[in-house]
Parts: C-alpha cells; structure tokens; sequence
C-alpha cells in the first residue's frame, strides 16, 4: 500500500517510510524553443507522452517562444494540462531564454524562420543565425552543467556551430544538430522499396551536412526480409541507390515544402525525439544513429564543424564517432564537398563565433 502526505513529500509502501524524493525518479528538464510553432505542437506532447526518455522517465517541459506567440503558448500550455499525461510533472513558460533554459538537462532549439520555395535553407543563416548567439549565452548562463543541446532550427549544422561558440561552460560534444530525419528518410525509402517495415531496416545513416549536399550511406545497412538478412546493396538495385533514392533523400525537404506549402513538422518532430532517445537510451536493435556533431578530424573533415557521422551510443548521453570506416573515392569526394559548404557557412557568420 501507498500513501502520499497531503505535501506530498512522505509516502509509505511495505511498512517504510521514506520521502517521494528518493523513491521517484528526478524529472529531466527538457527546454523547447519555438514551442508554439509547427514542429512544437507535435514534438512537445511526444515528449510529455513518454516517447523521447522513456515510459518511466517523468519530464518537467520549459517551453520558450517570442513575446508576440505568448498566448498561443498559453494555449498549447492549456491542451498540455487537458492530455493529463502521467510523466508530465510540470510546465514553464519563458518569453526569455536565460529563464527558460534555467537548469535545462536537454535544450531543443527549434525555433526559427522556416525556408520558403526556393530558398535553401542556407538562405536563413542571416535571419536566422543571431537568434543562437543569445540562446547559446543563455545555455552558458542558466543550463545545466552537463545540458545536452540538439539545433533543429535551420540551417541546424551552423546555428548549432553558433550557439557553442557562446557557451564555453558547456562541453563542446553536448551540441548536436539533427540528421536523423535524412536518415529516416533514407530509412523509409528503402522500406518501401524492399517490402518490408521501416523496423527492419537499421544502419543507414548520412553524412554532413543538413543541405542537399548530405552524403546518405548503405553501406551498413541491413534489411531484414522473411528469408534472413541482407546487405541494403542485395537488397534493393544499386541503380535505385545512385538515382531517386540519393535524390530523394537529400531533396526532400523541398519536395515537402512543394507539397504542402509548409516545412516538414510532424517527421521533424518525430526525428528529434528519436535523437534525444537514442543519445539517452541507445538505438536498440540498430548499431549506430546519424548526429551532427562537433568533428574531431575523423575522415578528414576538418575540426569543430558541426558535421554529420554515423555514431555508437556508449553509454546514456555518450556517444562516439564511428572511425575506420572503409570509405569509397566517390563517397569520400562527396563528404568532403559537404564539409567545403559547411567552411563557407562558418565563414559566413564569422562575426557571430
Ligand atoms: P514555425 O514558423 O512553425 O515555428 C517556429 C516557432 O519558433 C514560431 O512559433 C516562432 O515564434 C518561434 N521562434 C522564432 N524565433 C524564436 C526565438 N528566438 N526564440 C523562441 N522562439 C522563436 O517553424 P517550424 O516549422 O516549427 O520550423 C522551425 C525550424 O526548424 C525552421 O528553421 C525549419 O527550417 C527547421 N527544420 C529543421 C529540420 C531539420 O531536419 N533539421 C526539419 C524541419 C524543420
Ligand atoms: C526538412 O528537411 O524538411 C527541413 O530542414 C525543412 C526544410 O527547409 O527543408
């Protein structure tokens, strides 16, 4: 039998007293920006439902949005209560990042301006970039010691790039940017084409940058049909992986944009959840994820850029660079050209850093 105290600090259970504080697991503060826009309104009640830290795993959501989408934020603070979800300890909502980052364990910096047809997303750097050189301050100023950050607002790489240019206290590796939607991409693409689910289909990833010269990679990959396990290259034709799926992967953002006549939201949502998942709790029956992440020279991308490798996770929150890959000439060329766009992007915000 369980029993909770009116302040709801004592409880018994089995004849022992003993305070809530040691029996229930501490809440993990996670810190949304743009909480109200597109990708907020799915991904923050993914997070609430459990999908991002688990189904044990209470969350207190510190939800961040300009001073003018305040009231829409209260709305979506109001929706949050009605879902009663049961691992959604409580909610902050901050017009300011130095109080909406305060004691954040994950901060998920989405908002930003979305691409319009026609742009690409390096396009938004100017727009785009300054508002990560406040946030990353406010991270060094008010977050956790250990924060772990992921950058989905565009273009994620560089504003990621940006934002730990300003939190010294913070270490480096903590700032990520989001691949994990090309790879789910990739992943969903080869599902199609082979018969089977997306759950049978693991170690795809993409390398570079979040831009359509990311390079994405089956050289890894598996996909598990009712006859055993293949290599994705016996699996599906190598003329499909040179010509639509490569195309489609590194363009289909803007095909989603053409569509709709909006970004992506719901899938981006979805792949930031899966990122903070796997960093925290591993990537299940897959071996390694794609995360931009700060590059310690590996493959000769040069040090510092915010690129996207394939990673293992080690441990909760600790990841590492997946080295000695053999590389091919033309896959090498390609992750070298997507490291030569990210130099140009750094030196284009070079007053920022
Ligand atoms: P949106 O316009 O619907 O929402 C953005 C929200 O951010 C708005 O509510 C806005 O008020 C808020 N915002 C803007 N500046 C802010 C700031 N300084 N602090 C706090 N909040 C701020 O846009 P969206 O569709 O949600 O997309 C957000 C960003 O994510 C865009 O830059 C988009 O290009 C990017 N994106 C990235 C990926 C990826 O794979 N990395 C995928 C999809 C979208
Ligand atoms: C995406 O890949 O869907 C996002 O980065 C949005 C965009 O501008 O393409």
């Amino acid at each position: 039998m369980t029993r909770v105290d009116d302040d709801g600090l004592i409880c018994y259970s089995g004849g022992v007293f003993r305070t809530m504080e040691s029996t229930m697991t501490k809440p993990i503060r996670v810190a949304v920006t743009g909480a109200a826009g597109q990708i907020g309104y799915s991904l923050i009640f993914s997070i609430a439902a459990g999908d991002m830290l688990g189904p044990d795993q209470p969350v207190i959501l510190q939800l961040v949005e300009l001073p003018v989408a305040m009231q829409a934020l209260e709305g979506v603070g109001m929706e949050l209560d009605d879902c009663a979800f049961p691992l959604l300890h409580s909610i902050e909502l901050a017009d300011d990042p130095m109080q909406g980052f305060k004691g954040a364990d994950v901060v998920m910096l989405v908002g930003a301006k979305p691409r319009g047809a026609g742009q690409d997303r390096s396009d938004l750097i100017k727009s785009n970039g300054p508002i990560f050189t406040g946030q990353g301050e406010a991270i060094d100023a008010v977050a956790a010691d250990d924060a772990k950050i992921i950058v989905v607002g565009n273009p994620c790489n560089t504003n990621a790039l940006i934002a730990q240019s300003r939190a010294k206290r913070i270490p480096k590796k903590n700032f990520t940017a989001m691949t994990r939607l090309d790879q789910n991409r990739a992943v969903g693409q080869i599902a199609r084409k082979a018969g089977v689910a997306p759950a049978d289909v693991h170690d795809v990833f993409v390398w570079g940058n979040h831009s359509d010269t990311m390079v994405p990679d089956v050289s890894l990959g598996t996909v598990r049909t009712g006859s055993g396990t293949k290599s994705v290259v016996e699996a599906v034709s190598a003329d499909w992986l040179g010509g639509d799926f490569d195309k489609t992967v590194r363009t289909r953002g803007k095909a989603i944009i053409v569509a709709r006549g909006k970004s992506s939201a719901a899938s981006a949502a979805m792949s930031a959840v899966n990122h903070i998942h796997d960093w925290f709790l591993g990537t299940g029956e897959s071996k390694i994820t794609s995360m931009a992440v700060p590059s310690d020279g590996s493959y000769g991308i040069p040090e510092g850029l915010i690129y996207s490798f394939p990673v293992k996770i080690t441990a909760p929150w600790q990841y590492e660079i997946v080295r000695d890959l053999k590389v091919d000439d033309a896959t090498k060329t390609r992750m070298m050209a997507s490291a030569k766009e990210l130099e140009e992007e750094r030196a284009a915000v070079a007053d920022l850093l």
